[in-house]
């Protein structure tokens, strides 16, 4: 049995997306192979996945047997903070006061390259161990932080997207925590751009941290920056809670909204993610949809922070790309799984304030598709990742229906896929994690 040799073929339960499948489960946006195969090339690419009895002959070769269990793409965090890992779980704050009081101080110790690079190893292995492959990830204001967080990407042949965090404005940006003049900032992070940008599987961000927090001539440099250079992406946060929209409102008087200000600034396009977007309106989604920016929907960390309830269903139905966030230090859990569970309890919190009419739920197709294939979409990275189409980087999870007493019970009780897979989306965590592969590479996790 192959573990590590390719080309190889999975077999098992094959789940992935071509599309989201929407609201009502549309079947057209989804493939499912019950008894399944995926077959994967000696250059880490997805050949072929389909039923396991219509495998064609020429994807035939060593089979490695994961039946009984459930493979999909690698999961797909779209907005998360490595630099935050000491400090998950800091008590009692909303957003301003949180920054100031734990996130500012624990960013500071990032100075140190030792220290960078100590959590970068462990912030990806715990990513790795929740099944998840590719995240969007902000480190902070140092530029080693970036070096230590791509070096330890690329030693574990990950593909992830990063890039410096950009704040220069007090007190949003403490003096301690905050960049010199813009063309120093200019200079380390085209620096860092030619450094990593497309080095192996990795990708660089621009990353104003939030617009408070950059001086307008840094905003400026960011949009200079993002059109300059035709494949970076840019990440930032957005209308997370009220008296932040409030605060932004105050500053930039032009603006309409705090979306406005991005807009203004030449900010939202295809190639932006935004954190948040919680206090936006019909007006801003237009804009979003028009533009092509996506939003990194964060669940755990808007109930954390008390920031508010993302309308996941007006999102999607202006057209705008939605992908999942953990965005752990605000976010409670780095797995996905425990992440969809609190997505469900959003959206039913947030349509229970609507007109029946509008009522919609997060059903667990279309959570995996927010978990895979919508993440990938939301970092513009779908033409690597995201799914089994053939020629996609080989990254992908294997589900363990029975990871523990509860789930294997409710799982038995099953009568339909979907039921099964709303159970694993409602009770998994990261033991449900039985195997994460990267290019078609067993990596070597605790559980
Ligand atoms: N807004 C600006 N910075 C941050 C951050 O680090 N976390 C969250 N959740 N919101 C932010
Ligand atoms: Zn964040």
């Amino acid at each position: 049995m192959a573990e590590d040799t390719l080309p190889a073929v999975y077999r098992g339960t094959v789940l992935h997306f071509l599309r989201d499948p929407g609201a009502d489960d549309d079947p057209d946006a989804w493939e499912l192979f019950e008894d399944g195969a995926l077959a994967v090339g000696a250059d880490g690419r997805v050949r072929w996945a389909g039923d396991w009895s219509a495998l064609p002959e020429q994807h035939r070769g060593e089979v490695v047997d994961h039946r009984g269990k459930l493979i999909v793409p690698g999961f797909v965090d779209t907005h998360i903070h490595y630099s935050q890992y000491d400090m998950i779980a800091s008590f009692g704050a909303r957003l301003e006061d949180w920054l100031q009081e734990y996130v500012f101080p624990t960013e500071r110790k990032f100075a140190d390259p030792d220290y960078a690079d100590r959590i970068a190893g462990l912030f990806l292995d715990t990513l790795l161990t929740c099944g998840t492959t590719t995240a969007s990830v902000y480190p902070t204001v140092h530029p080693t932080s970036v070096d230590a967080f791509f070096a330890q990407a690329r030693q574990r042949g990950m593909r992830m997207t990063s890039g410096k965090v950009l704040m220069d404005k007090q007190p949003d940006a403490p003096d301690f925590l905050s960049d010199a003049g813009v063309p120093q900032t200019e200079e380390q992070t085209r620096q860092l751009i030619a450094r990593w940008h497309r080095n192996d599987r990795l990708t660089y961000a621009i990353t104003p941290r939030f617009a408070l927090s950059s001086s307008d001539e840094q905003l400026a440099m960011a949009s200079r920056l993002l059109h300059e250079f035709p494949d970076v992406t840019l990440q930032t946060h957005a209308a997370e809670s009220r008296p932040e929209t409030a605060s932004v409102l105050a500053r930039f008087t032009d603006a309409r909204s705090y979306l406005d200000v991005y807009d203004q600034a030449g900010l939202l396009g295809p190639r932006s993610t935004l954190g948040h977007c919680v206090h936006i309106d019909d007006q801003d989604r237009s804009r979003l949809a028009t533009t092509g920016a996506a939003i990194a929907f964060c669940p755990t960390s808007n109930l954390f922070l008390g920031s508010g309830l993302f309308d996941l269903a007006a999102a999607r139905d202006a057209g705008v790309r939605v992908g999942l966030g953990t965005d752990c230090g605000a976010g409670t859990s780095y797995s996905m799984l425990r992440t969809l569970n609190e997505a469900y309890k959003v959206v039913m919190l947030k349509e229970s304030t609507k007109p029946p009419h509008r009522r919609t739920t997060l059903s667990a197709l279309r959570g995996f598709y927010l978990a895979t294939l919508g993440g990938a979409e939301a970092l513009h990275l779908d033409n690597h990742i995201g799914n089994f189409r053939p020629g996609k980087e080989a990254d992908f999870i294997v589900l363990d229906w029975t990871a523990t007493p509860t789930l294997a019970h409710r799982t038995a009780l099953a009568r339909t896929f979907q039921e099964r897979l709303f159970a694993q989306m409602i009770l998994g965590d990261d033991r449900s994690i039985a195997a994460t592969y990267l290019m078609g590479r067993r990596v070597r996790t605790p559980n």
